[in-house]
């Protein structure tokens, strides 16, 4: 379903999304990519638009299941002079080894996933990231408070309609299922996205050392 949604709406993504994109989203991508380091995975990377964020001293690889997709994203990489590649994968089922990654970085994927696959691609996330890295997760939640809910409720249908997304997807509700611990869990734009720092737990030779938790938890 989203699959064939991108694929469709991939020419028009960027338009269709300038006015968040501009208003708030960059402002919210570069906490994402903030002192990443290592080998990064930008998971559902779509039309590239967390490229300009991509730390220039890292190896980056994007993956996303619609070529149209990705085919703007390696003209923006180009246009931009990053070095980064990007393939075509289900996050379902990567192709990537066990414990692959340093950081792996997946900004408004959660609400484009369908249900029942938070789950496993979470559990894929686990076994591709190093017992040492981090899950970095910026997604819509919905608001607790009444007006701004009752707004969330008005432009759902667009949402879905524009870009088969929703803001009632359960991931943090899998976290302990899929043995993802947060070091980080804070509201960034008022309560309606949310930053995550994930850890995989009890991964040989893992745990996040305190030092980096606390520099996570300083944002
Ligand atoms: C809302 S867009 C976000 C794109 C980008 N991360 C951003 O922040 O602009 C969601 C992306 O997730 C991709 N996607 C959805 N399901 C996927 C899956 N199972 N495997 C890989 N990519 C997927 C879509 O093709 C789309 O490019």
């Amino acid at each position: 379903m989203s699959y064939e949604k991108y694929e469709r709406i991939a020419p028009l993504y960027d338009v269709l999304d300038k006015a968040y994109e501009v208003s708030w989203k960059r402002r919210l991508r570069n906490d994402v990519f903030r002192d990443a380091d290592g080998l990064i995975l930008d998971a559902g990377a779509g039309t590239g638009c967390n490229i300009p964020f991509y730390p220039r001293n890292a190896r980056v690889i994007g993956v996303d299941n619609s070529p149209g997709m990705l085919v703007r994203a390696r003209k923006r990489a180009a246009k931009e002079g990053i070095s980064a590649e990007f393939l075509e994968m289900d996050l379902t089922r990567t192709r990537f080894p066990d414990d692959h990654f340093d950081v792996i970085a997946a900004t408004f994927v959660f609400c484009v996933l369908p249900e029942e696959l938070q789950l496993p691609v979470l559990r894929e996330m686990r076994r591709i990231c190093k017992p040492t890295g981090t899950i970095r997760i910026l997604d819509y939640t919905m608001s607790k408070k009444a007006p701004v809910r009752l707004m969330m409720r008005v432009v759902s249908p667009w949402l879905n309609f524009a870009f088969a997304a929703r803001y009632t997807a359960q991931y943090e509700s899998y976290l302990p299922e899929a043995r993802l611990a947060p070091v980080r869990n804070d509201f960034v734009m008022g309560d309606v996205v949310k930053l995550l720092v994930l850890s995989p737990e009890g991964k040989q030779g893992g745990d996040v050392s305190q030092r980096e938790i606390a520099a996570l938890r300083r944002g």
